[in-house]
């Protein structure tokens, strides 16, 4: 057993418009660091946290790392005794799983820590308890992929079915992340608890197509799923300029948007690197308009997922 381990977790965007709660794709370079270390007293003790502006809670009980870590030793039967220290790169309350990635980087540190005594994908389970913590709901569509990179399906919660999809090589996302914050409780609020059995229809045509799209790498046919009739219509009232934002990006070229997971930050996925500019440009004039500051970044899907850094 090595006495302490890095990992890195990257940012993800969930839903990917149309799959709300069952869809996440991983993105390169964003991402979270958390560094575990063997202590001699037993428990979890997180000891720093550096790019959160002292806002993210110590209490093992609250934090993320700590109550994804804590389910893991729970799991084993493990009483070691660990000493987190975190290095955030995510903006919290953005929307590009921040708290996903922090508990994902713990588990994959202390996984190694302890000799690997789990596969990646077991362990769902504790970033899923702490992606209950941080924003009440076990949701999946963000630490699925941040664990796994790609593009996830999560075809059921009970029992957990996880299926990663192909992701076409060309196939290019940027994302847009205005300076704002929404916390994901909040725009979970705003959906409603019901809907019609037409809009089931028009969602389930969709999640289909951009499956169908990932495996046929039908680009056209991923722009034109992009569509979402569940959150979207409610989410965007809660994030300025997001209409105009969509008919500016997609008249540059892109191949569709939507609200990265619960937003504010949105995600545009655009063929190959060749109209980027254009849709950066075109999605900064919106924003300087509405006199909102904005970061944009560009990648390619992250096809690898969390990793061990040393
Ligand atoms: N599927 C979740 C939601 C993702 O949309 O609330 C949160 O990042």
């Amino acid at each position: 057993m090595k006495g302490e381990v890095r990992a890195f977790a990257p940012a993800t965007v969930a839903n990917v418009s149309c799959g709300f709660d069952i869809l996440g794709f991983a993105i390169d370079t964003l991402g979270d660091v958390v560094r575990v270390k063997e202590k001699k007293e037993p428990g979890i003790q997180v000891v720093s946290i550096t790019g959160d502006q002292g806002r993210l809670p110590l209490d093992p009980t609250k934090n993320t790392c700590a109550v994804a870590v804590q389910a893991l030793l729970t799991e084993l039967n493990q009483t070691i005794g660990l000493e987190i220290y975190l290095e955030k790169g995510l903006p919290l309350g953005s929307g590009l799983g921040s708290s996903a990635a922090s508990a994902v980087a713990a588990l994959v540190a202390t996984n190694r820590l302890l000799d690997d005594p789990f596969e990646k994908k077991q362990l769902l389970p504790f970033a899923m308890a702490a992606e209950k913590i941080a924003c009440g709901v076990g949701h999946a569509d963000n630490v699925a992929p941040c664990l796994l990179g790609g593009f996830v399906l999560i075809r059921d919660y009970q029992p957990l079915d996880i299926i990663k999809l192909p992701v076409p090589k060309d196939l290019h996302c940027i994302v847009l992340h205005p300076h704002f914050e929404l916390n994901t409780a909040d725009s979970r609020a705003v959906i409603r608890d019901r809907i019609a059995v037409s809009q089931a229809t028009i969602q389930s045509g969709n999640v289909a197509g951009l499956i169908a799209g990932l495996f046929q790498e039908d680009f056209e046919l991923i722009g034109r799923s992009l569509k979402d009739v569940i959150a979207e219509p409610y989410r965007a009232a809660l994030i300025p300029a997001f209409y105009q934002v969509k008919e500016a990006v997609l008249a540059a070229g892109a191949l569709g948007m939507g609200i990265s997971g619960s937003g504010p930050t949105l995600f545009v996925l655009s063929k190959g690197k060749d109209q980027v500019q254009q849709i950066l440009e075109a999605a900064r004039l919106v924003y300087d308009s509405f006199g909102l500051g904005v970061d944009d970044y560009h990648s390619s899907i992250n096809t690898e997922g969390a990793y061990v850094l040393d």
